[in-house]
């Protein structure tokens, strides 16, 4: 069930667009990540699904309640949406403890029945529990940790049973660590609570680590949408295959095959080629640009299979495993190898990949039809 539908949201901020057209579907229960860019509009989309900016043409649907719509002038303010918050900086109440935080939005207006202090304690300490802050709600929210101070924010968004959680990169101030937790924690507590989630990072495998799917943003406009695999194995564009990892980029040129089929020789080695979708409109001589994952690549000996031959221009002992950089033809190609069996500076090798791994596309500035 469809619990969330933007349809043709667009915001000018002067002449520019921020956002651009943008449309997509949230189902119900669901984590929808916004990802892209720094400046790409991703807040400001989910300002205008909070209610904090009026979009410009465009509707929000929650369930069957239209929120906000400029084509019929319907703007419901944020309060009366139905909807939690959490946004980068920690939006708690220094001068609160952790139980007044959360109580916070129980104890608003407009909020119908006004609940009775047993209840409100009672939700509260439920949601403290659920978020693993248990003993913790009289202590001052200053005299918390970075982590705990996002918990209580989410506790905060979550303890007034929203429709929908909105989340503004809520964890970038976090050190690495922290992040991975609270990203496991946050997936686990919107799975058990099960309420629609659109969250924003510009970081792909938070992006990958948390969603159902995937909306990839650029330049105020989605350039795909699909479950973190569909985009991470099926990357329409240039732009999304290299926002979505570590890649190198190896020129290329392409021939055609006295069966037809097109293939992509590579520059500096034309031993090394690539068969190319024989679905595109490849021309003979045509300059492509190969972008293989790092991460797919391994390194090897290069005696037994073929595979690509290149000499290892560097590599860096990572502990679990050695990451090389090899010279092939003119590139440059990251690759990984075992710790046990490391090659020199200068050996040749031989570099395995599986087919997925590499994409070719028209080199820039070339058009297409
Ligand atoms: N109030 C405003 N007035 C003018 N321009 C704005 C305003 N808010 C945002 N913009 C511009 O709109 C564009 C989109 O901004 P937005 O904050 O939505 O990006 P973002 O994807 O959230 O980026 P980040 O990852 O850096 O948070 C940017 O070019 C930004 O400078
Ligand atoms: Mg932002």
């Amino acid at each position: 069930m469809t619990a969330i539908r933007v349809a043709g949201l667009r915001k000018l901020f002067g002449s520019a667009p921020a956002v651009d057209d943008v449309s997509f579907d949230v189902e119900s229960g669901s984590i929808v990540t916004l990802l892209g860019p720094s400046g790409c509009g991703k807040t400001t989309t989910l300002r205008m699904i909070a209610g904090l900016e009026r979009p410009d043409a465009g509707e929000v649907r929650v369930g069957d309640r239209i929120v906000t719509s400029a084509e019929r002038g319907i703007h419901l303010p944020p309060d009366k949406r139905r909807m939690g918050m959490v946004f980068q900086s920690y939006a708690i109440w220094p001068h609160m403890t952790v139980f007044e935080n959360i109580a916070f939005p129980l104890r608003g207006q407009g909020r119908g029945a006004r609940l009775s202090p047993a209840e409100i304690r009672d939700k509260v300490m439920t949601m403290l529990q659920s978020l693993g802050l248990e003993g913790l709600h009289d202590r001052p929210a200053p005299l918390l940790s970075g982590g705990q101070q996002q918990r209580v924010a989410l506790g905060r968004a979550l303890v007034g049973d929203p429709d929908v959680l909105l989340l503004d990169e809520p964890f970038s101030n976090l050190d690495a660590r922290r992040r991975d937790e609270m990203r496991f924690e946050l997936k686990e507590v919107q799975a058990r609570i099960g309420v629609t989630t659109i969250f924003i990072t510009h970081d792909q495998s938070e992006a990958m680590v948390l969603s159902d799917r995937v909306v990839v943003m650029n330049a105020g406009r989605i350039v795909q949408e699909g479950t973190p695999q569909a985009i991470y194995q099926r990357p329409q564009t240039r732009f999304v295959m290299e926002f979505l990892g570590q890649v190198d980029q190896v020129g290329a040129r392409v021939a055609i095959g006295r069966d037809g089929a097109p293939r992509a020789h590579v520059v500096g080695a034309c031993e090394i080629e690539v068969a190319l979708d024989p679905s595109q409109p490849w021309r003979a001589d045509e300059e492509v640009v190969l972008m293989l994952r790092s991460a797919a690549v391994q390194v090897r000996a290069p005696d037994g299979p073929a595979g690509w031959r290149g000499r290892v221009l560097s590599r860096i002992y990572l502990g679990e495993r050695t990451e090389y950089v090899v010279g092939v033809g003119e590139a440059r190609v990251r690759a990984f190898g075992p710790t046990l069996q490391m090659h020199d500076v200068g050996a040749a090798v031989a570099l395995d990949f599986a087919p997925e791994a590499i994409r070719a596309w028209p080199a820039a500035g070339t058009a297409r039809p």
